[in-house]
């Protein structure tokens, strides 16, 4: 029986250019669909681009393009990053495509057959910026503008015949469902966030607009458009061809296992997607994880606030796989993090280029020499070598654990502490001064390949092609991969032809 994981991204507004915030919840994802991958999954990676609704159709006037060729050109950048960022992704879906349009149109009629939309008046405060209504209670006044508590986005009045979902009638079908899943929303403090949010009472919730035209039409009355969150969240299932729901896709891979969002974009995914999906019968995913934010100074790091740090420049800098372990590494996932260069470079001088990158040259460098560039034969395992080694094959149920709840940060430390582990075994172990002894010689570079071999495969979700670089030594190619392997302290076969490797990552000067 095969094994499916299905893990998605937001879908971004092509409103400006992708900034490092985007980067990150690309590049998280991408983390977690990689190990699942070489953990036997078959996994489905989704990501895209939001197109419809006031923001875009502003964004695109001001401009001055029409909405359609502003999408088309801002949607490509977000294309060209997943490339730029190395993501596995299976399926890159844009809200303006048709397949997701007809899927969308099709969930709204399925909500009007079970008596959840109604017509009325929708008259309130809304965030075009967020594409957000808000109560009364979550607006306040700041610098003469009124502005939402929730976001600090400007809000303004709204007043017009609207389509209404009947939210109110899920409220508890809601706490039931948070109360039988209690890992569906996470980080932990997220979810007593949103149960509080719902348990204080849930309005109906207004899911058409009249007054623009930018969006997916209501099937049964052509003077309004969808909502853009009722149309952004379906791409999650648009993309798996609902409702053709007897097709492949679909049926491997709904209910999702985890959408990954930032914290701003909550309540959309926990509290109305779920809302929705019930009301049409549709499996509700598994989790919503929504992780921090990354900072810019004090305040988030935003299309709208202009405070915004270019990913390209960093790669261009530095280089891509720097910037991957270092997001992943120094920020502590599910909170903010600021980020700064001079940490990065650190990051890369002390964890990629001493203690993985200069381990791995030491070790080939000493085997071309005194084993002829070969695996060596002839080896004799001592309690050192053991322990060091079996630490992986302890860890291994504890390091897919952390991945499927999310610990990344627990996955990293157990990296670091091996890094340092495997630099120290040989430091500690001398094997140039055992040239008298060359079984002892011979165990401890078979040991220290082994930890190259282990630590790089842990390492390929992270920093995937500076991994892939590593296994090459053993002529491993990615395909061959499989974490069940950091298990094994005899994987490496004797007499194998060792390659040697070119310098990782280099060094910057301070
Ligand atoms: O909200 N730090 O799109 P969006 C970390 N289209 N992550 C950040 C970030 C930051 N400073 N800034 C943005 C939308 N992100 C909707 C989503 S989904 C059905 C529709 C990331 O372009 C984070 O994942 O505003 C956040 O939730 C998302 O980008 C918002 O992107
Ligand atoms: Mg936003």
């Amino acid at each position: 029986m095969d094994k499916h994981y299905y893990i998605t991204t937001p879908i971004y507004y092509p409103s400006a250019k992708p900034h490092m915030g985007h980067a990150y919840s690309s590049i998280i994802t991408d983390v977690f669909a990689r190990f699942k991958k070489i953990d036997g999954f078959k996994v489905y990676f989704l990501t895209g681009t939001d197109e419809h609704g006031l923001k875009i159709q502003r964004a695109s006037e001001e401009n001055n393009m029409n909405p359609s060729d502003f999408c088309d050109k801002i949607s490509k950048t977000f294309k060209d990053l997943c490339k730029t960022l190395n993501l596995s992704n299976s399926d890159f879906i844009r809200t303006t495509e048709d397949r997701h349009k007809k899927s969308v149109q099709h969930l709204w009629t399925e909500l009007e057959k079970s008596g959840d939309i109604y017509l009325s008046k929708y008259s309130g405060w809304y965030s075009v910026s967020d594409e957000a209504f808000y109560n009364d209670n979550e607006i306040e006044t700041k610098d003469n503008y009124k502005v939402s508590k929730v976001s600090g986005s400007k809000v303004e009045w709204v007043e017009e015949e609207s389509f209404f979902f009947r939210l109110s009638k899920w409220q508890d079908k809601l706490l039931e469902y948070y109360e039988k899943n209690p890992q569906f929303i996470l980080p932990e403090s997220r979810k007593n966030e949103v149960v509080s949010f719902v348990k204080s009472g849930l309005k109906d919730l207004s899911v058409s607009r009249k007054s623009f035209s930018w969006g997916i039409k209501v099937p049964s009355d052509k003077d309004h458009v969808i909502y853009v969150w009722l149309d952004a969240l379906t791409n999650y299932i648009s993309a798996l061809k609902y409702p053709d729901i007897s097709n492949d896709l679909y049926k491997k891979f709904w209910p999702a296992d985890v959408h990954i969002i930032g914290k701003d974009i909550l309540r959309f995914h926990a509290v109305y997607w779920p809302a929705f999906l019930l009301a049409a019968k549709i499996p509700v995913p598994k989790r919503i994880y929504g992780h921090g934010w990354i900072l810019s100074g004090e305040e988030k790091m935003s299309k709208s606030k202009g405070n915004i740090l270019d990913p390209i420049d960093i790669i261009d800098n530095y280089g891509l796989d720097p910037l991957r372990y270092y997001l992943i590494k120094e920020v502590s996932f599910g909170n903010d993090g600021t980020i700064s260069k001079d940490k990065l470079e650190d990051c890369i001088n002390s964890d990629l280029a001493n203690n993985y990158g200069n381990f791995c040259q030491r070790v080939t460098a000493f085997a071309e020499k005194n084993c002829n560039s070969k695996i060596p034969s002839k080896i004799n395992f001592t309690e050192v070598d053991n322990k060091i080694l079996n630490k992986f094959s302890e860890n291994l149920t504890n390091l897919r654990n952390y991945i499927n709840n999310q610990k990344l940060n627990s996955y990293v430390d157990f990296i670091v502490g091996s890094l340092f582990d495997a630099n120290k075994y040989f430091n500690d172990e001398e094997p140039w001064a055992k040239k008298n002894d060359i079984e002892r010689l011979n165990t401890i570079i078979y040991t220290s390949l082994e930890l190259i071999r282990k630590i790089s495969i842990m390492l390929y979700p992270i920093i995937p092609d500076s991994s892939l670089k590593s296994l090459k030594i053993f002529d491993i190619n990615e395909k061959d991969i499989t974490f069940d392997s950091i298990k094994d302290n005899n994987f490496l076969k004797a007499n194998n032809k060792i390659s040697k490797t070119d310098i990782l990552f280099k060094k910057i000067l301070k």
